[in-house]
């Protein structure tokens, strides 16, 4: 009797053809959930918000599709969300910890609103986030920790909220930083030797907060940085001479501070009310 066992090619043939649909059903699952990840994050953050006047979250719903939202963009292969723009929209609530979830993400703005409550430390979740804009909000708590691992960040903007604590001396590492924005809070303690491994940093505003202690020396290292405030907290000591180094600063806001020293030539010296320095 002669048996009929299938070839060894046949062999090879169904066991390629067999690892890749399983890894096509892999994929196609996995792509799937990233979505409803996604749609269950966005939907908690909705469930987040107490007051929605202009009526903006009626469009959040089943009907649509999440990436046609408004305030939201997903990139256009993947359909996961990357931006989530809901400025002045005069929401009031607070940001749920599902946006560390949005695993895309590249730009939250929420400026202009009036959120309260802290601000997650889920956010440390969001590897890719390049920009967290949430200027004029009643956001307060500390800066979180975890913010330190968003690699990518290039703003930080967290004007004018009731963020206290100090500045974590891990935001050093943050070597895209370009925008460390954090007028008018209420930021204690001194200002981190370490802030001078930003490398990027172009712009350091921190006045109207309750920092002290010197500028650190190490400031003096920031090649690239335009614009330095510090008026109206208890900042003492003189303008450290690395400061003279910088050929890029051009405008140093520290009155009401009690600094002592000449000034670089290049630098002018402002006002914190002027308009010059509330662009930042
Ligand atoms: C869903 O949102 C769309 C767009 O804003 C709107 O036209 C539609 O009426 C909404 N559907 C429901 C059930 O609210
Ligand atoms: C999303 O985030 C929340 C809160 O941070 C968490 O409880 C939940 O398990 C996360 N995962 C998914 C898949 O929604
Ligand atoms: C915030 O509101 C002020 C005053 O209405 C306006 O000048 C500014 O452009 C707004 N900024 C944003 C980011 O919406
Ligand atoms: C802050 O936002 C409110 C709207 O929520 C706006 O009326 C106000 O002018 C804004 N202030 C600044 C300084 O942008
Ligand atoms: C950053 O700066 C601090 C203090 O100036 C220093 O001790 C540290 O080694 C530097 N490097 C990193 C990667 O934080
Ligand atoms: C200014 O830069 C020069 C050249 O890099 C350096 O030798 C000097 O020590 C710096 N001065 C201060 C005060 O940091």
């Amino acid at each position: 009797m002669k048996l009929h066992l299938p070839s060894f090619y046949t062999l090879v043939f169904a066991q390629v053809f067999l690892f890749f649909f399983i890894n096509l059903q892999w994929l196609q699952a996995n792509a799937s959930s990233g979505k409803a990840t996604d749609q269950l994050a966005l939907l908690k953050i909705k469930q987040g918000m107490i007051s929605d006047p202009h009526g903006i979250f009626r469009s959040w719903n089943d009907s649509l599709h999440f990436c046609n939202w408004t305030g939201i963009t997903c990139g256009r292969r993947h359909q996961r969300v990357t931006s989530l723009v809901l400025e002045g929209q005069n929401l009031f609530g607070s940001i749920s910890p599902y946006i560390g979830n949005l695993s895309f993400l590249m730009l939250i703005n929420l400026q202009n609103n009036s959120l309260t409550g802290e601000i997650p430390q889920e956010v440390g979740n969001l590897f890719r986030l390049q920009e967290f804009l949430v200027n004029n909000n009643s956001l307060h708590g500390t800066i979180p920790l975890k913010l330190t691992e968003c690699s990518q960040l290039k703003t930080i903007d967290f004007r004018r909220n009731n963020i206290a604590g100090k500045i974590p001396a891990e935001l050093g590492s943050l070597t895209k930083l370009e925008i460390f924005a954090f007028r008018n809070n209420n930021l204690t303690g001194e200002i981190p030797p370490s802030l001078g491994n930003l490398s990027s940093l172009t712009v350091f505003s921190a006045s109207f907060n309750d920092l002290e202690g010197n500028i650190p020396n190490e400031m003096g290292r920031l090649t690239n940085l335009n614009i330095f405030t510090i008026a109206a907290n208890r900042i003492s000591g003189i303008i450290p001479p690395s400061f003279f180094n910088i050929t890029s600063l051009t405008l140093l806001s520290a009155l009401g501070s009690q600094l002592s020293g000449s000034l670089p030539d290049n630098v002018g010296l402002v006002d914190p009310t002027s308009s010059k320095e509330h662009r930042f």
